[in-house]
């Protein structure tokens, strides 16, 4: 049974491949516009640190060698990001306590937290049955949505992470929440879009929800979002239990 439910697994992804590369597609359309606007600031930038340079205004050259560098940060970030969607590990599924995995994921984010002063709050079923898939996506599901909640979360915040199990439809939910200010009515239908983010250059690329949304969709789950603006939101994982 655990080799048919692999096979099933492996079947299933190889299928959303298709969807994957029509992903990929979709995203490369929109590298080519969301890259040109930093690199076409920073071919104007180095234009004008020229005449400046010619000119030796004082405080002009430093301003514009920021921007560049701004800039530049912003260019690679985005490429980083796309690499890291390219580079997916494709390693084999396996039982993946999902209880377990929400706290080694905390283990990562705990020193950003710290530094944000911000606490985590982890509720986890120790019960929880396992679900099959691959450790080191869906921690990367996790992590984006702790980070997400992080950079929303107001100083002092508290952020709270939940494993469950739906023993009727035979699911397991990972549920992560904060006390930002939560998603605007109109950017809500937007946040799974590549590149939107409401977030300074240098800070967003716009690509965390993209990968999540498309390795829960690969692990045969989904990614629920509930939102109320200036009381929070809440992101749920769910993922069907493995019965092997
Ligand atoms: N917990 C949250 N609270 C409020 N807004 C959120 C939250 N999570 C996501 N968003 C909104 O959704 C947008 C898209 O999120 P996403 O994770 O895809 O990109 P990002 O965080 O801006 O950049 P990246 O994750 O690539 O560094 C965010 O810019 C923000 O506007
Ligand atoms: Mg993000």
């Amino acid at each position: 049974v655990q080799r048919l439910n692999e096979t099933l697994f492996r079947m299933q992804r190889s299928l959303s491949h298709a969807e994957r590369l029509a992903l990929a597609g979709r995203i490369m359309a929109e590298v080519a516009h969301e890259v040109g606007t930093p690199l076409h600031s920073i071919a104007g930038h180095v234009e004008l640190l020229r005449r400046d340079l010619a000119a030796t205004g004082p405080s002009g050259p430093e301003r514009r060698l920021t921007v560049i560098e701004t800039q530049l940060q912003r260019v690679i970030e985005i490429i980083s990001r796309l690499l890291d969607l390219a580079r997916r590990d494709q390693g084999p599924p396996a039982l993946v306590n999902v209880s377990r995995l929400v706290e080694e994921t905390a283990e990562l984010v705990h020193p950003a937290m710290t530094e944000a002063g911000l606490s985590l709050k982890i509720a986890g079923d120790p019960m929880l049955p396992p679900v099959l898939g691959v450790a080191t996506q869906l921690q990367q599901v996790v992590l984006n949505l702790l980070t997400n909640a992080i950079d929303a979360s107001p100083p002092g915040g508290v952020i709270e992470v939940t494993t469950a199990e739906r023993a009727e439809q035979d699911e397991v939910t990972v549920t992560v929440r904060d006390a930002g200010p939560g998603i605007a009515p109109e950017h809500a239908r937007r946040i799974f879009e590549p590149f939107f983010s409401t977030k300074p250059p240098g800070k967003g690329t716009g690509l965390g929800l993209v990968i999540a949304a498309q390795i829960v969709k690969d692990h045969r789950g989904r990614l629920d979002v509930e939102s109320t603006p200036g009381a929070g939101s809440t992101f749920r994982i769910v993922l069907p239990v493995s019965r092997t």
